[in-house]
């Protein structure tokens, strides 16, 4: 449980609030490659921790992100002419550069310098992986973009998918680590002999890592085997969660990295961000998507009750959303608790162990910014910036060894 204070901390992250100040200290995904796929294509709408955006790519290839509200009179760049290595307001014709620089105010009289006097909002941004990531705090304090596994890959070897959750992003990335309710809410198989496998009720564990949290539960398997899951929790918001084995994972098996990024304080974008060796082919790419429509909305949402089956959930799934993507069963989790929910009236149990460490982590990192002190996992020095082995782990060990074996062999930024 939080106090009211605590949890309007926590999810309020427009501006000037102290969790949308500590977010900006970071590299965020502000929108897929594909939005904005060539020089000169039509500008696409972005807001991110409350503010109204604007993205287009230049005739160069450049990605400008700029406040979307002219510095002119406030008319809308989304309606923007894309050209010419700029963004021109189509009011009185006032042009952009990706720097926020105005080049053009060509209703000024032509030896007006008023122009240069001006700067509007434009915010740096770089891409990878078939994502753009945006920088939005003190430009002084800009830190590197982490060099974790997915920034060396090449475009065909990675799929993000992007989905909109209609709630406060600490719902949706509470879930991320939450290990319990995947033996229900995931369950999609009912069957007796299958329950008879199933240790729902983990062992706990949570501590800090220089990149966030690690969040670890350990599984029964049999009267002498445990089995270990790890999950890292990456500053500011971003997870991966266990995904197919890791001895096999290098060339078939996907891996996902999670990013959950604040629209506003009710709504989230979740990227999730499929990885593998092998390039992905078209339709492997659609598969991928199959549970987004239009404008990146969930196909199963809250106005269809995420198209819930209730025979299904009688004889063979334990919440009868038949899921493309786990992500669709916990849509339904998270976005019926409410857009922003209030912890205070909340009730946990040990199952809430790791959920419990990861929010006083979190407060612990908004009142360390507020007193002045370098933001977590922000990085600065080259030398240091490798997280590309960073990993969910899990393996099934001897009970008797304890679960740290399950690390055993790597780095301090490996899992
Ligand atoms: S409002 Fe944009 S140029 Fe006038
Ligand atoms: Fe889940």
């Amino acid at each position: 449980m939080l106090s009211r204070e605590e949890n309007e901390t926590l999810t309020r992250v427009g501006p000037g609030t102290p969790m949308g100040e500590l977010m900006r200290h970071y590299w965020l995904p502000a929108l897929l490659s594909e939005e904005i796929p060539e020089p000169d294509c039509p500008p696409a709408r972005v807001r991110l921790l409350g503010e109204d955006l604007v993205a287009f790519r230049d005739s160069r290839g450049k990605i400008g992100l700029l406040g979307e509200h002219c510095a002119h009179r406030g008319t809308s760049l989304f309606f923007g002419r894309n050209e010419e290595c700029g963004l021109r307001c189509i009011y009185h014709g006032w042009k952009y550069d990706v720097d926020g620089k105005v080049v053009e105010t060509p209703a000024e009289p032509t030896n007006s310098d008023f122009r240069n006097k001006l700067r509007h909002t434009a915010y740096p941004c770089r891409e990878a992986a078939g994502m753009i990531f945006t920088y939005m705090g003190p430009r002084e304090q800009m830190p590197l973009l982490p060099r974790y596994e997915w920034l060396d890959l090449n475009p065909e070897q990675a799929c993000p998918v992007k989905s909109l959750l209609e709630c406060n992003f600490l719902q949706g990335i509470e879930g991320d680590f939450d290990s319990s309710h995947t033996s229900f809410l995931h369950n999609n198989d009912i069957s007796e002999s299958a329950r008879l496998k199933r240790d729902g009720a983990p062992v706990l564990d949570a501590e800090e890592t220089a990149y966030g949290m690690r969040a670890i539960s350990i599984r029964k398997v049999g009267a002498d085997q445990i089995y270990v899951r790890t999950t890292p929790y990456i500053m500011p918001s971003f997870s991966i969660v266990p995904g197919p084995p890791t001895e096999k994972f290098e060339e078939d098996d996907i891996r996902g990295f999670r990013f959950w990024v604040p629209i506003d304080d009710r709504k989230t974008w979740l990227y999730i961000l499929n990885m593998r060796r092998k390039p992905f082919d078209a339709a492997e790419r659609r598969s991928l998507r199959g549970w987004i429509g239009a404008d990146y909305r969930r196909l199963r949402n809250a106005a269809n009750d995420y198209l819930l089956n209730r025979a299904l959930q009688q004889t063979t799934s334990y919440t009868g959303i038949e899921a493309l993507n786990p992500a669709e069963q916990d849509g339904c989790a998270t976005e019926s608790m409410g857009a922003i929910y209030d912890r205070s009236k909340e009730h946990l149990g040990y199952s809430d162990k790791t959920i419990i460490a990861l929010r006083k982590m979190l407060l612990t990192a908004v009142s360390d910014l507020q007193e002045g002190k370098e933001p977590r996992h922000v990085v600065r020095d080259p030398a240091l910036n490798d997280f590309s082995r960073l990993r969910s782990i899990k393996g099934v060990l001897p009970a008797r060894t304890g679960w740290r074996k399950v690390m055993e062999g790597l780095g301090p930024n490996d899992g």
